[in-house]
């Protein structure tokens, strides 16, 4: 490989499902996305366009139909082996029986990781994510937010080179998200980790993006490709005009997706 390292390369992808009755949904045509090693994409687009299709092909949770994944040059299957990457999905899916820090600690315990390392990383993570009081606590003491916190401290606990997250916060309230939002910032900046982030707010997704992909449903496809180029991604960002602005850009693209009708100024 040559120039920028890239994590994952989609290439050409089409995901048809047939369905039981004999029927076939055409969840994804023709899609070809590039996601630099240390790069922030976020995917968005109406409910039904194939966004989560998309990250099970990239997690190798479904086959796809033809064309070609790969992360980190591998496939999608030695990379789901290798675990080249954290998963944190709308549900936190934590495990009920397990203490905070040991649902923390599960990927580092399944990779043999000694407990000294795995104590000193969870401790880590918990301060991170300002929960080094709840170490002990279970899952079911906690709330949405905090559930989806020990979430996103699971799929960092071995600094994965790739974060794939499928509205990680879309149970949050406002203030929880914005609080989240940040926190995943510091997390990348610390890790260096490449994100796929799902969802379907779109000043969310203009906040944490270097770039914003807009899709369309019927069959998936993708529409435009929004660059976002922030200094900083801080709390000022949030009442700035360039930010107001990709908003904007934004949701003038996913309207025009929507409607099928014109679309705006970054047709890719
Ligand atoms: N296992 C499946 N079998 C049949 N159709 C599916 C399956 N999973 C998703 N689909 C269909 O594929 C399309 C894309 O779904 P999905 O990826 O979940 O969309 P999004 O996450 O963007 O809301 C939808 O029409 C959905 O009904
Ligand atoms: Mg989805």
């Amino acid at each position: 490989m040559t120039g920028t390292p890239v994590a994952v390369r989609i290439d050409g992808v089409d995901k048809v499902f047939r369905t039981r009755k004999g029927g076939e949904v055409h969840a994804l045509s023709d899609v070809s996305l590039d996601v630099a090693a240390g790069e922030f994409v976020s995917l968005i687009g109406p409910s039904g366009c194939g966004k989560s299709t998309l990250m099970r092909l990239v997690a190798d949770l479904d086959p796809l139909t033809s064309g070609e994944i790969t992360v980190f040059g591998k496939s999608v299957e030695q990379a789901r082996k290798d675990q080249d990457y954290g998963i944190a999905f709308q549900q936190a899916g934590l495990l009920p029986w397990r203490s905070v820090r040991a649902n923390i600690e599960l990927p580092l315990e399944i990779h043999g990781v000694d407990a000294r390392d795995r104590r000193d990383r969870s401790d880590e993570l918990l301060a991170l994510i300002g929960l080094e009081d709840f170490a002990d606590h279970h899952p079911d003491q906690l709330s949405g937010g905090m559930k989806q916190r020990v979430a996103i401290a699971r799929a960092m606990a071995e600094r994965p080179r790739l974060l794939l997250m499928d509205e990680p916060f879309g149970a949050l309230d406002e203030m929880t998200r914005e609080h989240m939002q940040n926190e995943l910032v510091a997390l990348c900046q610390e890790t260096g980790a490449a994100v796929i982030f799902v969802t379907h707010s779109i000043p969310e997704a203009v906040f944490l993006s270097d770039r914003v992909v807009v899709m369309s449903p019927r069959p998936g496809r993708i529409t435009d490709i929004v660059p976002l180029d922030f200094k900083a991604r801080d709390e000022d960002l949030r009442e700035d005009t360039a930010f107001y602005e990709g908003v904007t850009a934004v949701r003038t693209l996913l309207h025009g997706s929507e409607q099928g009708g014109p679309r705006g100024v970054e047709n890719r």
